[in-house]
């Protein structure tokens, strides 16, 4: 393209500003650029034996997200080296039994949908006491749940703008679609929850001004999350330096529902999944649950059913929803190791420098599917093998199971007695009540990781997650 004489005349006489603001864009793009290249390039990790980079921008953050079935590491790590129950539980279920009466028997349902929509009318009461009405079609008329849905539809994996908007945040001022729909969802959670927050905190001072006193720790008898977060912060008896203000509350209600919605959901799919896979594991379990005699039993009654604290640790093993996490180095640091490695040079190393902003990841999938761990039969759905756990799991840093399902240390997952107990409570209500199989054949159904482990359809992939299955009543021979 040439350019005239006019366009260089009218830019150098009337747009002097506009030249030193892209020379000064420019330069702190170079800068950015220089700053990524050179942290790659000077990495004390490059020694580290491992796969070619698939892309210049993304590395093998791509193929690590769109593989499917298992998680690709497995191929490198071969190839470089190894280094109470409440109605919400019953929602679901009546929902399904009339679906399969109107349909003459059994019906087909998308389990993966729906077991997410459970959760979240499950996280909202136990966490906020706030009813979300997602299963009885809530999405449409609520408008706390549109707004979540749209968030959640709009957290994208991998893209090439969040990417470079990492490096370069002046990207994230320019006009975005994703990110206005994000900010309208952001304020009217922060909107509504502040309508949650102010009306629980006006309840807590009406019920210690009937009992003519200030609000004590020992007033603390609330049963959701919020209540007890709001109580918690208005007692006399805590200094004010240790409160939360209400923005800071307001702030854990988006990271309760992310953090404890889709995670319960995804377990509780792959735990129908393998009920499918294994059909004598689901009666064997639906046999158990017929013999506790009541239809709501408690978290003690839940908790000391044998086999079903066996399937439910088998299945947070194969399946976790977390598959992977990352951790960035806040100093330059040295990781010990369990075992030497052995460099691209051919030097042994008994423990790997690292730099300051390196990112390590954890294989949270790949430790439980490690045959050196497990056994040859590590791919295969054992509960059995829970029995007598190998010897050396004892040495995982899990907070649950000797197992990285629920990660550990201080970052470990907060909620993850909530969530087995939520997990057991569905499996009961749902297993009890229903007979499980595939709907599609089952060589259809593969694994995503975008980013929790969830099934979708070779045949369908524009579909999304989905695990199509015929759910029919349980009527005892
Ligand atoms: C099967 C279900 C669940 C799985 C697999 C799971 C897994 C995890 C993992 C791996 C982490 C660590 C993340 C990291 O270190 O970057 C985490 C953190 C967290 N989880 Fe869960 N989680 C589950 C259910 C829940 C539930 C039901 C809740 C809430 C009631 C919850 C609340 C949280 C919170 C608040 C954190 C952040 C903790 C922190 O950073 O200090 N999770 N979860």
């Amino acid at each position: 393209m040439a350019f005239s004489p006019t366009f260089f005349h009218d830019f150098s006489v009337t747009s002097p500003d506009v030249l030193a603001v892209i020379f000064a864009i420019s330069a702190y793009a170079a800068w950015r650029v220089y700053s990524l290249v050179s942290f790659v390039y000077r990495t004390p990790l490059r020694i580290l034996p491992g796969p070619p980079a698939a892309s210049l921008v993304y590395g093998n953050l791509k193929e690590i997200q769109e593989v499917e079935g298992t998680f690709l590491p497995d191929r490198w790590f071969t190839k470089y080296g190894k280094n109470y129950v409440d109605h919400e539980f019953f929602l679901l279920r009546d929902i399904w039994s009339e679906a399969a009466s109107k349909a003459g028997g059994s019906v087909r349902v998308n389990v993966s949908r729906d077991l997410s929509m459970a959760t979240l009318d499950i996280i909202g009461m136990a966490g906020f006491n706030y009813d979300f009405h997602t299963l009885d079609g809530g999405e449409k008329t609520n408008e706390l749940n549109a707004a979540f849905r749209q968030l959640f539809a709009n957290l994208r994996p991998v893209s090439l703008f969040g990417y470079l908007s990492a490096w370069f945040p002046i990207l994230k001022m320019l006009p975005n679609d994703r990110l206005k729909t994000v900010n309208s969802s952001a304020a009217t959670i922060r909107r509504i929850g502040g309508k949650l927050v102010a009306d629980q905190k006006a309840s807590v001072l009406q019920a210690a001004a009937e009992k003519h006193h200030g609000v004590e720790r020992k007033d603390l008898q609330g049963r959701d999350l919020l209540t007890l977060l709001i109580k918690a912060n208005m007692a006399t008896d805590i200094p004010e330096d240790q409160r939360l203000s209400d923005a800071d509350v307001i702030g854990q209600i988006p990271t309760f529902l992310l953090a404890g919605h889709e995670t319960t959901s995804t377990a509780t799919t792959w735990a129908l999944y393998v009920f499918c896979k294994y059909p004598k594991v689901q009666q064997k379990l639906r046999e158990e649950f017929l013999s506790v005699d009541t239809e709501t039993p408690t978290m003690e009654e839940l908790n000391a059913l044998p086999y079903l604290d066996l399937v439910v640790h088998e299945l947070l093993r194969l399946y976790p929803p977390v598959t992977m996490l990352v951790r960035e180095a806040k100093k330059d640091d040295m990781i010990p190791l369990n075992e030497p490695v052995i460099d691209k040079y051919g030097k042994v190393h008994h423990e790997i420098p690292i730099a300051k902003g390196n990112k390590v990841v954890i294989p949270i999938l790949q430790s439980h599917r490690s045959k050196e761990i497990w056994g040859e039969d590590v791919l295969e759905f054992k509960p059995e093998r829970w029995d007598q756990p190998p010897e050396s799991i004892s040495a995982m840093p899990g907070v649950w199971g000797h197992l990285l399902t629920f990660n550990g240390g201080p970052r470990a997952c907060i909620g993850y007695r909530f969530s087995l107990v939520e997990l057991k409570a569905l499996l009961f209500a749902l297993v009890r009540s229903f007979e499980f199989e595939f709907a599609v054949p089952a060589e259809d159904i593969c694994f995503k990781t975008a980013p929790l482990q969830r099934p979708s359809l070779r045949s369908a992939p524009k579909e999304g997650f989905q695990l199509p299955l015929l759910v029919k009543p349980y009527k005892a021979a």
